[in-house]
């Protein structure tokens, strides 16, 4: 397995750009956390646990896209390579990995998370499964790594999946910047397959990021956990409550970790106090809900078709967009 993290720049305060990257999240207002931090093992047991709850309704209906549309995708884009970015499990992934081999073409898949153990052990059941194909994992950070998809040996057409509404997690201005570096690295007649969460009524939206089980507030206090554990941390992670609503200005689900009284902590490994007020909030994650035709132009801003084709569920409750790069 290749491990991309290994080409991070030290900084001249010691800190690799993921120390320091946290670190700025941490100490600028308001307060967030880098997605990356919510995914360690635990983060990753945590989330798999969460796409089996019955209210987190993305993954059954991702799954029932790839299911009905794998076999005209494997057809339409004759990828020899397929990459995955953000794979995890790579468990819905199978079904198009089924299709691209029946297909015949399929020559390599490509995983990409920074979830070491998650993505070894889903590499191993791709191995078995498939034979045939190569499947080279890669632990590295989609929003800094993706240069090195250029040095994937790649004769024919390429096809990047990013799925699990994973866009969702990217501010605004950060979802440009990915989607314009993606489209850089990808050549003409290259391919990409994005899902997406659609927007839908807000009871539906808010029971699925706030389970019965409690899962989904263990996920978002699992990663301060996991930032203590990382950096040497003391943050009193009982000592905040969790705080998920939904932002219709910006339409995402917005999930906070709120201070329950006034709070000091160190991160030794960041060389970082932070007080926080009672009631002072750090914003751990975010998802985003679109329409289609959003992301399907924000493609096409960064350099793919405008002829992107959308499939939905038969609830037309999340979407998977296919494009193509010009
Ligand atoms: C919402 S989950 C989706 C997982 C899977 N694609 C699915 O559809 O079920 C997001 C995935 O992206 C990975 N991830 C988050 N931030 C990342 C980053 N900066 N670089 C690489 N992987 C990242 C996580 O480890 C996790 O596996």
């Amino acid at each position: 397995m290749t491990n991309d993290t290994t080409n991070d720049r030290t900084n001249s305060d010691g800190l690799d750009d993921t120390g320091r990257e946290l670190r700025d999240a941490l100490t600028r207002l308001p307060r967030t956390l880098p997605p990356r931090w919510l995914y360690d093992d635990r983060g990753s047991e945590l989330f798999s646990a969460i796409t089996g709850v019955p209210e987190y309704y993305q993954t059954e209906a991702e799954r029932s896209i790839l299911a009905d549309h794998s076999a005209m995708i494997a057809e339409l884009t004759e990828a020899r390579t397929v990459i995955e970015l953000g794979s995890g499990t790579s468990d819905k992934t199978r079904t198009l990995l089924d299709a691209f081999v029946a297909h015949g073409v399929i020559a390599r898949f490509v995983p990409l998370d920074v979830s070491a153990a998650t993505l070894h052990e889903a590499a191993e059941m791709l191995i078995e499964r498939h034979p045939e194909i190569q499947v080279e994992p890669v632990v590295g950070d989609f929003t800094r790594h993706l240069q090195r998809l250029s040095d994937v040996p790649s004769p024919g057409e390429r096809l990047v999946l990013f799925l699990g509404g994973t866009i969702g997690n990217f501010y605004v201005e950060e979802r440009r910047a990915f989607l314009g570096a993606l489209a850089d690295v990808l050549a003409p007649g290259d391919w990409v397959l994005i899902g997406l969460d659609q927007v839908k009524p807000i009871d539906r939206l808010i029971a699925a990021y706030d389970d019965d089980q409690g899962l989904t507030e263990m996920f978002i206090r699992n990663a301060l956990e996991h930032v203590n554990r990382e950096y040497d941390g003391d943050l009193d992670v009982g000592n905040f409550a969790y705080v998920p609503f939904w932002d219709g200005r910006q339409h995402r689900i917005d999930m906070r970790l709120r201070a329950s009284e006034p709070m000091s902590a160190r991160l030794e490994g960041l060389d970082l106090d932070l007080e926080l007020a009672a009631g002072e909030e750090i914003r751990v994650e975010i998802s985003s809900k679109f329409s289609p035709s959003q992301i399907v132009e924000e493609l096409a801003h960064v350099g793919f078709g405008a002829d992107a084709q959308v499939f939905t569920d038969a609830a037309d409750e999340f979407a998977v967009v296919l494009a193509r790069r010009i």
